[in-house]
C-alpha cells in the first residue's frame, strides 16, 4: 500500500524552497489566493528515486509517471544502457570539445532528419539554445528582420525564447520593448474556435493572417525571415495543428520565399508517434529544433538541423557553447537511437498513442471536460468550470490533486489542461492503470466540485524550478 501524500518529509521539503527559489514568494502568494477562494494551492513531489515507468517521493510513495522528466524521458526514468553509454563516456573523455561521438551523432540524425533533406547540424546545449540559434541562422541566412511566432508557443526562457515565445503576455513583461522583430500570428486552437466558424475555416483564417494581415499592415513581405512553428503546441498546452494549417504553412512559406522552422524540442523523436511531428503532415521544414528526447533523459544534448545551404558558410551566424555536444551527451543521443531502432519506440509510441487517444476522447463526457486531445503520446485534457465562466484552471488543478494523491504524476502548470508525456516505451498496463487513476480523479471533481475540501491539504513550500 503506498502511504499517503504529502507524506511528513514531503511537508517537511517543500516549506524550505520558499526562501531558497526564485519561486518561493510567487508560490506563495498564489496559494493564499487559492486557498482565500476555497481553491487548492498546486501540488508538488519531491522525487527520491525513479526507475523506468516509475518515481517514487521522499517518503517513499509510489507514482506513475507521466510527467516523463518533462518530456524528456523517452526509454522511461533512469534507462540503465543508457546511463552505461554516458558513464563510458565521461570516463573516456572527460570533457573535450571535439571527439569522434560529435560526428557519429550528427551523421546518424542526418540519416533520420524529415525528408533526409536537412544534412548539417549544430550542437546546442538545451532547447532554449537550439531554439534560438534556428531564429538567429534564419535572419543571418535570408539577411531578412522578422520572425512570425504564433499565440501561446513556447520556445525557451533566455531572454531571445522568452521573446519569441507567446504563450503568456506576462511572461514579456518588460520585454516589450525588445520584441521588435517576433510578429505574433493566431494559432488555430481546436477549442477557442470563433462562433460561426468551423476548424477548417478557423485554420484557413489563420493562414489568410500570415499571408494577408502580416504582410499588409505589419512587415512587408521580403523582410519575414521565415515562421518559427511547433507542429504540436507544447507548452501551450498539447495542441495539436490541423493538417490543412501545417501544409499551408509550407505552402506559406514556398510562396513568400520564408524559411519553416519546425520547434520539435518536444514533439520530436518519436513523442508523436512518427520520429518527428511534422512526418503528420508530409512538409519538411527548412530547420529543425530538437532536444529533450535526444538526451534519453540522462544528458543533455540538443541542436538544429537545417538544409545544406542554410547551415554552410554564413559568416554572420554562430551558435553553440561550450557545452554544446559534450561527449556524453553525444554518447547519450546514440544509444538512445540506438534503442529506439532496437525497440521500434516510434511504433510503440503510436500504438500507446492510440490506446489513450480513444479512452481520453471518451472523457469530454464529463462536463468539466472541454476538449480531450492527442496526436500519439503529446496528450492533453483540458477543463472548464460549467458553472461560472472563470478560473478554469482550478478545475485541471483539483484533478491532478487527486491523480497525485492517487499515485500519478502528470503535469497541470497554471493552466487549464493537464498534460501528459508518458514514456514511448511504457507498458500498456501501465498507461491503463494510469488512466483509470485519472479519469476516477475526473468523475470524483466532477461530481464534487473543486472547491470542496475533499483533497489533501498542500502544504505551503516550492520544489526548485
Ligand atoms: C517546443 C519547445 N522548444 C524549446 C523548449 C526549451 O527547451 P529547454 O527547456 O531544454 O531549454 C521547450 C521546453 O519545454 C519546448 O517545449
Amino acid at each position: 500500500m503506498s502511504p499517503q501524500y504529502p507524506g511528513p518529509k514531503t511537508q517537511a521539503m517543500l516549506p524550505r524552497g520558499l526562501p531558497l527559489f526564485r519561486n518561493g514568494l510567487r508560490y506563495e502568494a498564489a496559494a493564499s489566493k487559492a486557498r482565500e477562494k476555497g481553491y487548492q494551492a498546486p501540488a508538488q513531489i519531491i522525487v527520491d528515486r525513479a526507475a523506468g515507468d516509475f518515481l517514487w517521493d521522499i517518503d517513499g510513495k509510489r507514482y506513475i509517471d507521466l510527467q516523463n522528466g518533462w518530456a524528456t524521458n523517452p526509454l522511461g526514468n533512469a534507462h540503465p544502457e543508457i546511463i552505461e553509454a554516458v558513464h563510458e563516456a565521461h570516463k573516456r573523455y572527460g570533457f573535450h570539445y571535439d571527439h569522434p561521438l560529435r560526428y557519429e551523432l550528427a551523421e546518424k540524425l542526418a540519416s533520420i532528419m524529415p525528408g533526409q533533406a536537412l544534412p548539417r547540424f549544430n550542437f546546442e546545449v538545451s532547447g532554449t539554445e537550439a531554439a534560438e540559434a534556428a531564429v538567429h541562422l534564419a535572419l543571418c541566412y535570408t539577411k531578412r528582420r522578422y520572425i512570425i511566432a504564433f499565440s501561446a508557443a513556447f520556445h525557451g526562457e533566455g531572454l531571445g525564447t522568452k521573446l519569441i515565445s507567446g504563450y503568456s503576455g506576462d511572461n514579456n513583461r518588460y520585454l516589450e520593448a525588445w520584441t521588435g522583430g517576433v510578429i505574433r500570428a493566431p494559432f488555430p486552437f481546436s477549442d477557442n474556435i470563433p462562433a460561426g466558424m468551423s476548424e477548417e475555416q478557423y485554420a484557413d483564417y489563420c493562414l489568410w493572417f500570415l499571408d494577408n494581415h502580416i504582410p499588409d499592415s505589419v512587415a512587408p513581405r521580403d523582410s519575414i525571415a521565415g515562421i518559427l512553428i511547433e507542429p504540436g503546441l507544447a507548452e501551450g498546452g498539447n495542441w495539436i495543428p490541423q493538417q490543412s494549417f501545417m501544409q499551408g504553412i509550407r505552402k506559406l512559406c514556398n510562396k513568400n520565399d520564408w524559411l519553416m522552422i519546425a520547434d520539435e524540442v518536444l514533439t520530436g523523436m518519436g513523442r508523436t508517434g512518427k520520429m518527428w511531428a511534422v512526418d503528420h503532415y508530409d512538409v519538411v521544414p527548412d530547420i529543425l529544433v530538437v532536444g529533450k528526447n535526444l538526451s534519453g533523459g540522462i544528458e543533455p544534448c540538443a541542436g538544429i538541423a537545417a538544409r545544406d545551404e542554410i547551415l554552410g558558410d554564413n559568416p554572420q551566424s554562430s551558435s553553440g557553447s561550450t557545452f554544446a555536444g559534450t561527449p556524453a551527451g553525444c554518447a547519450a543521443g546514440l544509444k538512445t537511437l540506438e534503442l529506439y531502432e532496437r525497440d521500434n519506440l516510434v511504433e510503440k509510441a503510436a500504438s500507446l498513442g492510440a490506446i489513450a487517444n480513444k479512452r481520453i476522447k471518451e472523457w469530454e463526457r464529463y462536463s468539466i471536460v472541454s476538449q480531450a486531445r492527442g496526436n500519439g503520446l503529446l496528450l492533453g485534457v483540458s477543463f472548464k468550470n460549467p458553472n461560472i465562466d472563470e478560473d478554469n484552471w482550478f478545475m485541471a488543478r483539483a484533478v491532478r490533486s487527486r491523480m497525485l494523491a492517487n499515485g500519478v504524476w502528470a503535469i497541470s502548470d497554471k493552466e487549464e489542461t493537464i498534460r501528459m508525456y508518458p514514456a514511448l516505451n511504457m507498458a500498456p498496463e501501465v498507461l491503463n492503470e494510469a488512466l483509470d487513476v485519472m479519469e476516477e480523479a475526473i468523475a470524483y471533481v466532477d461530481r464534487h466540485g473543486h472547491t470542496e475540501g475533499n483533497y489533501p491539504a498542500w502544504p505551503t513550500g516550492v520544489a526548485g524550478f
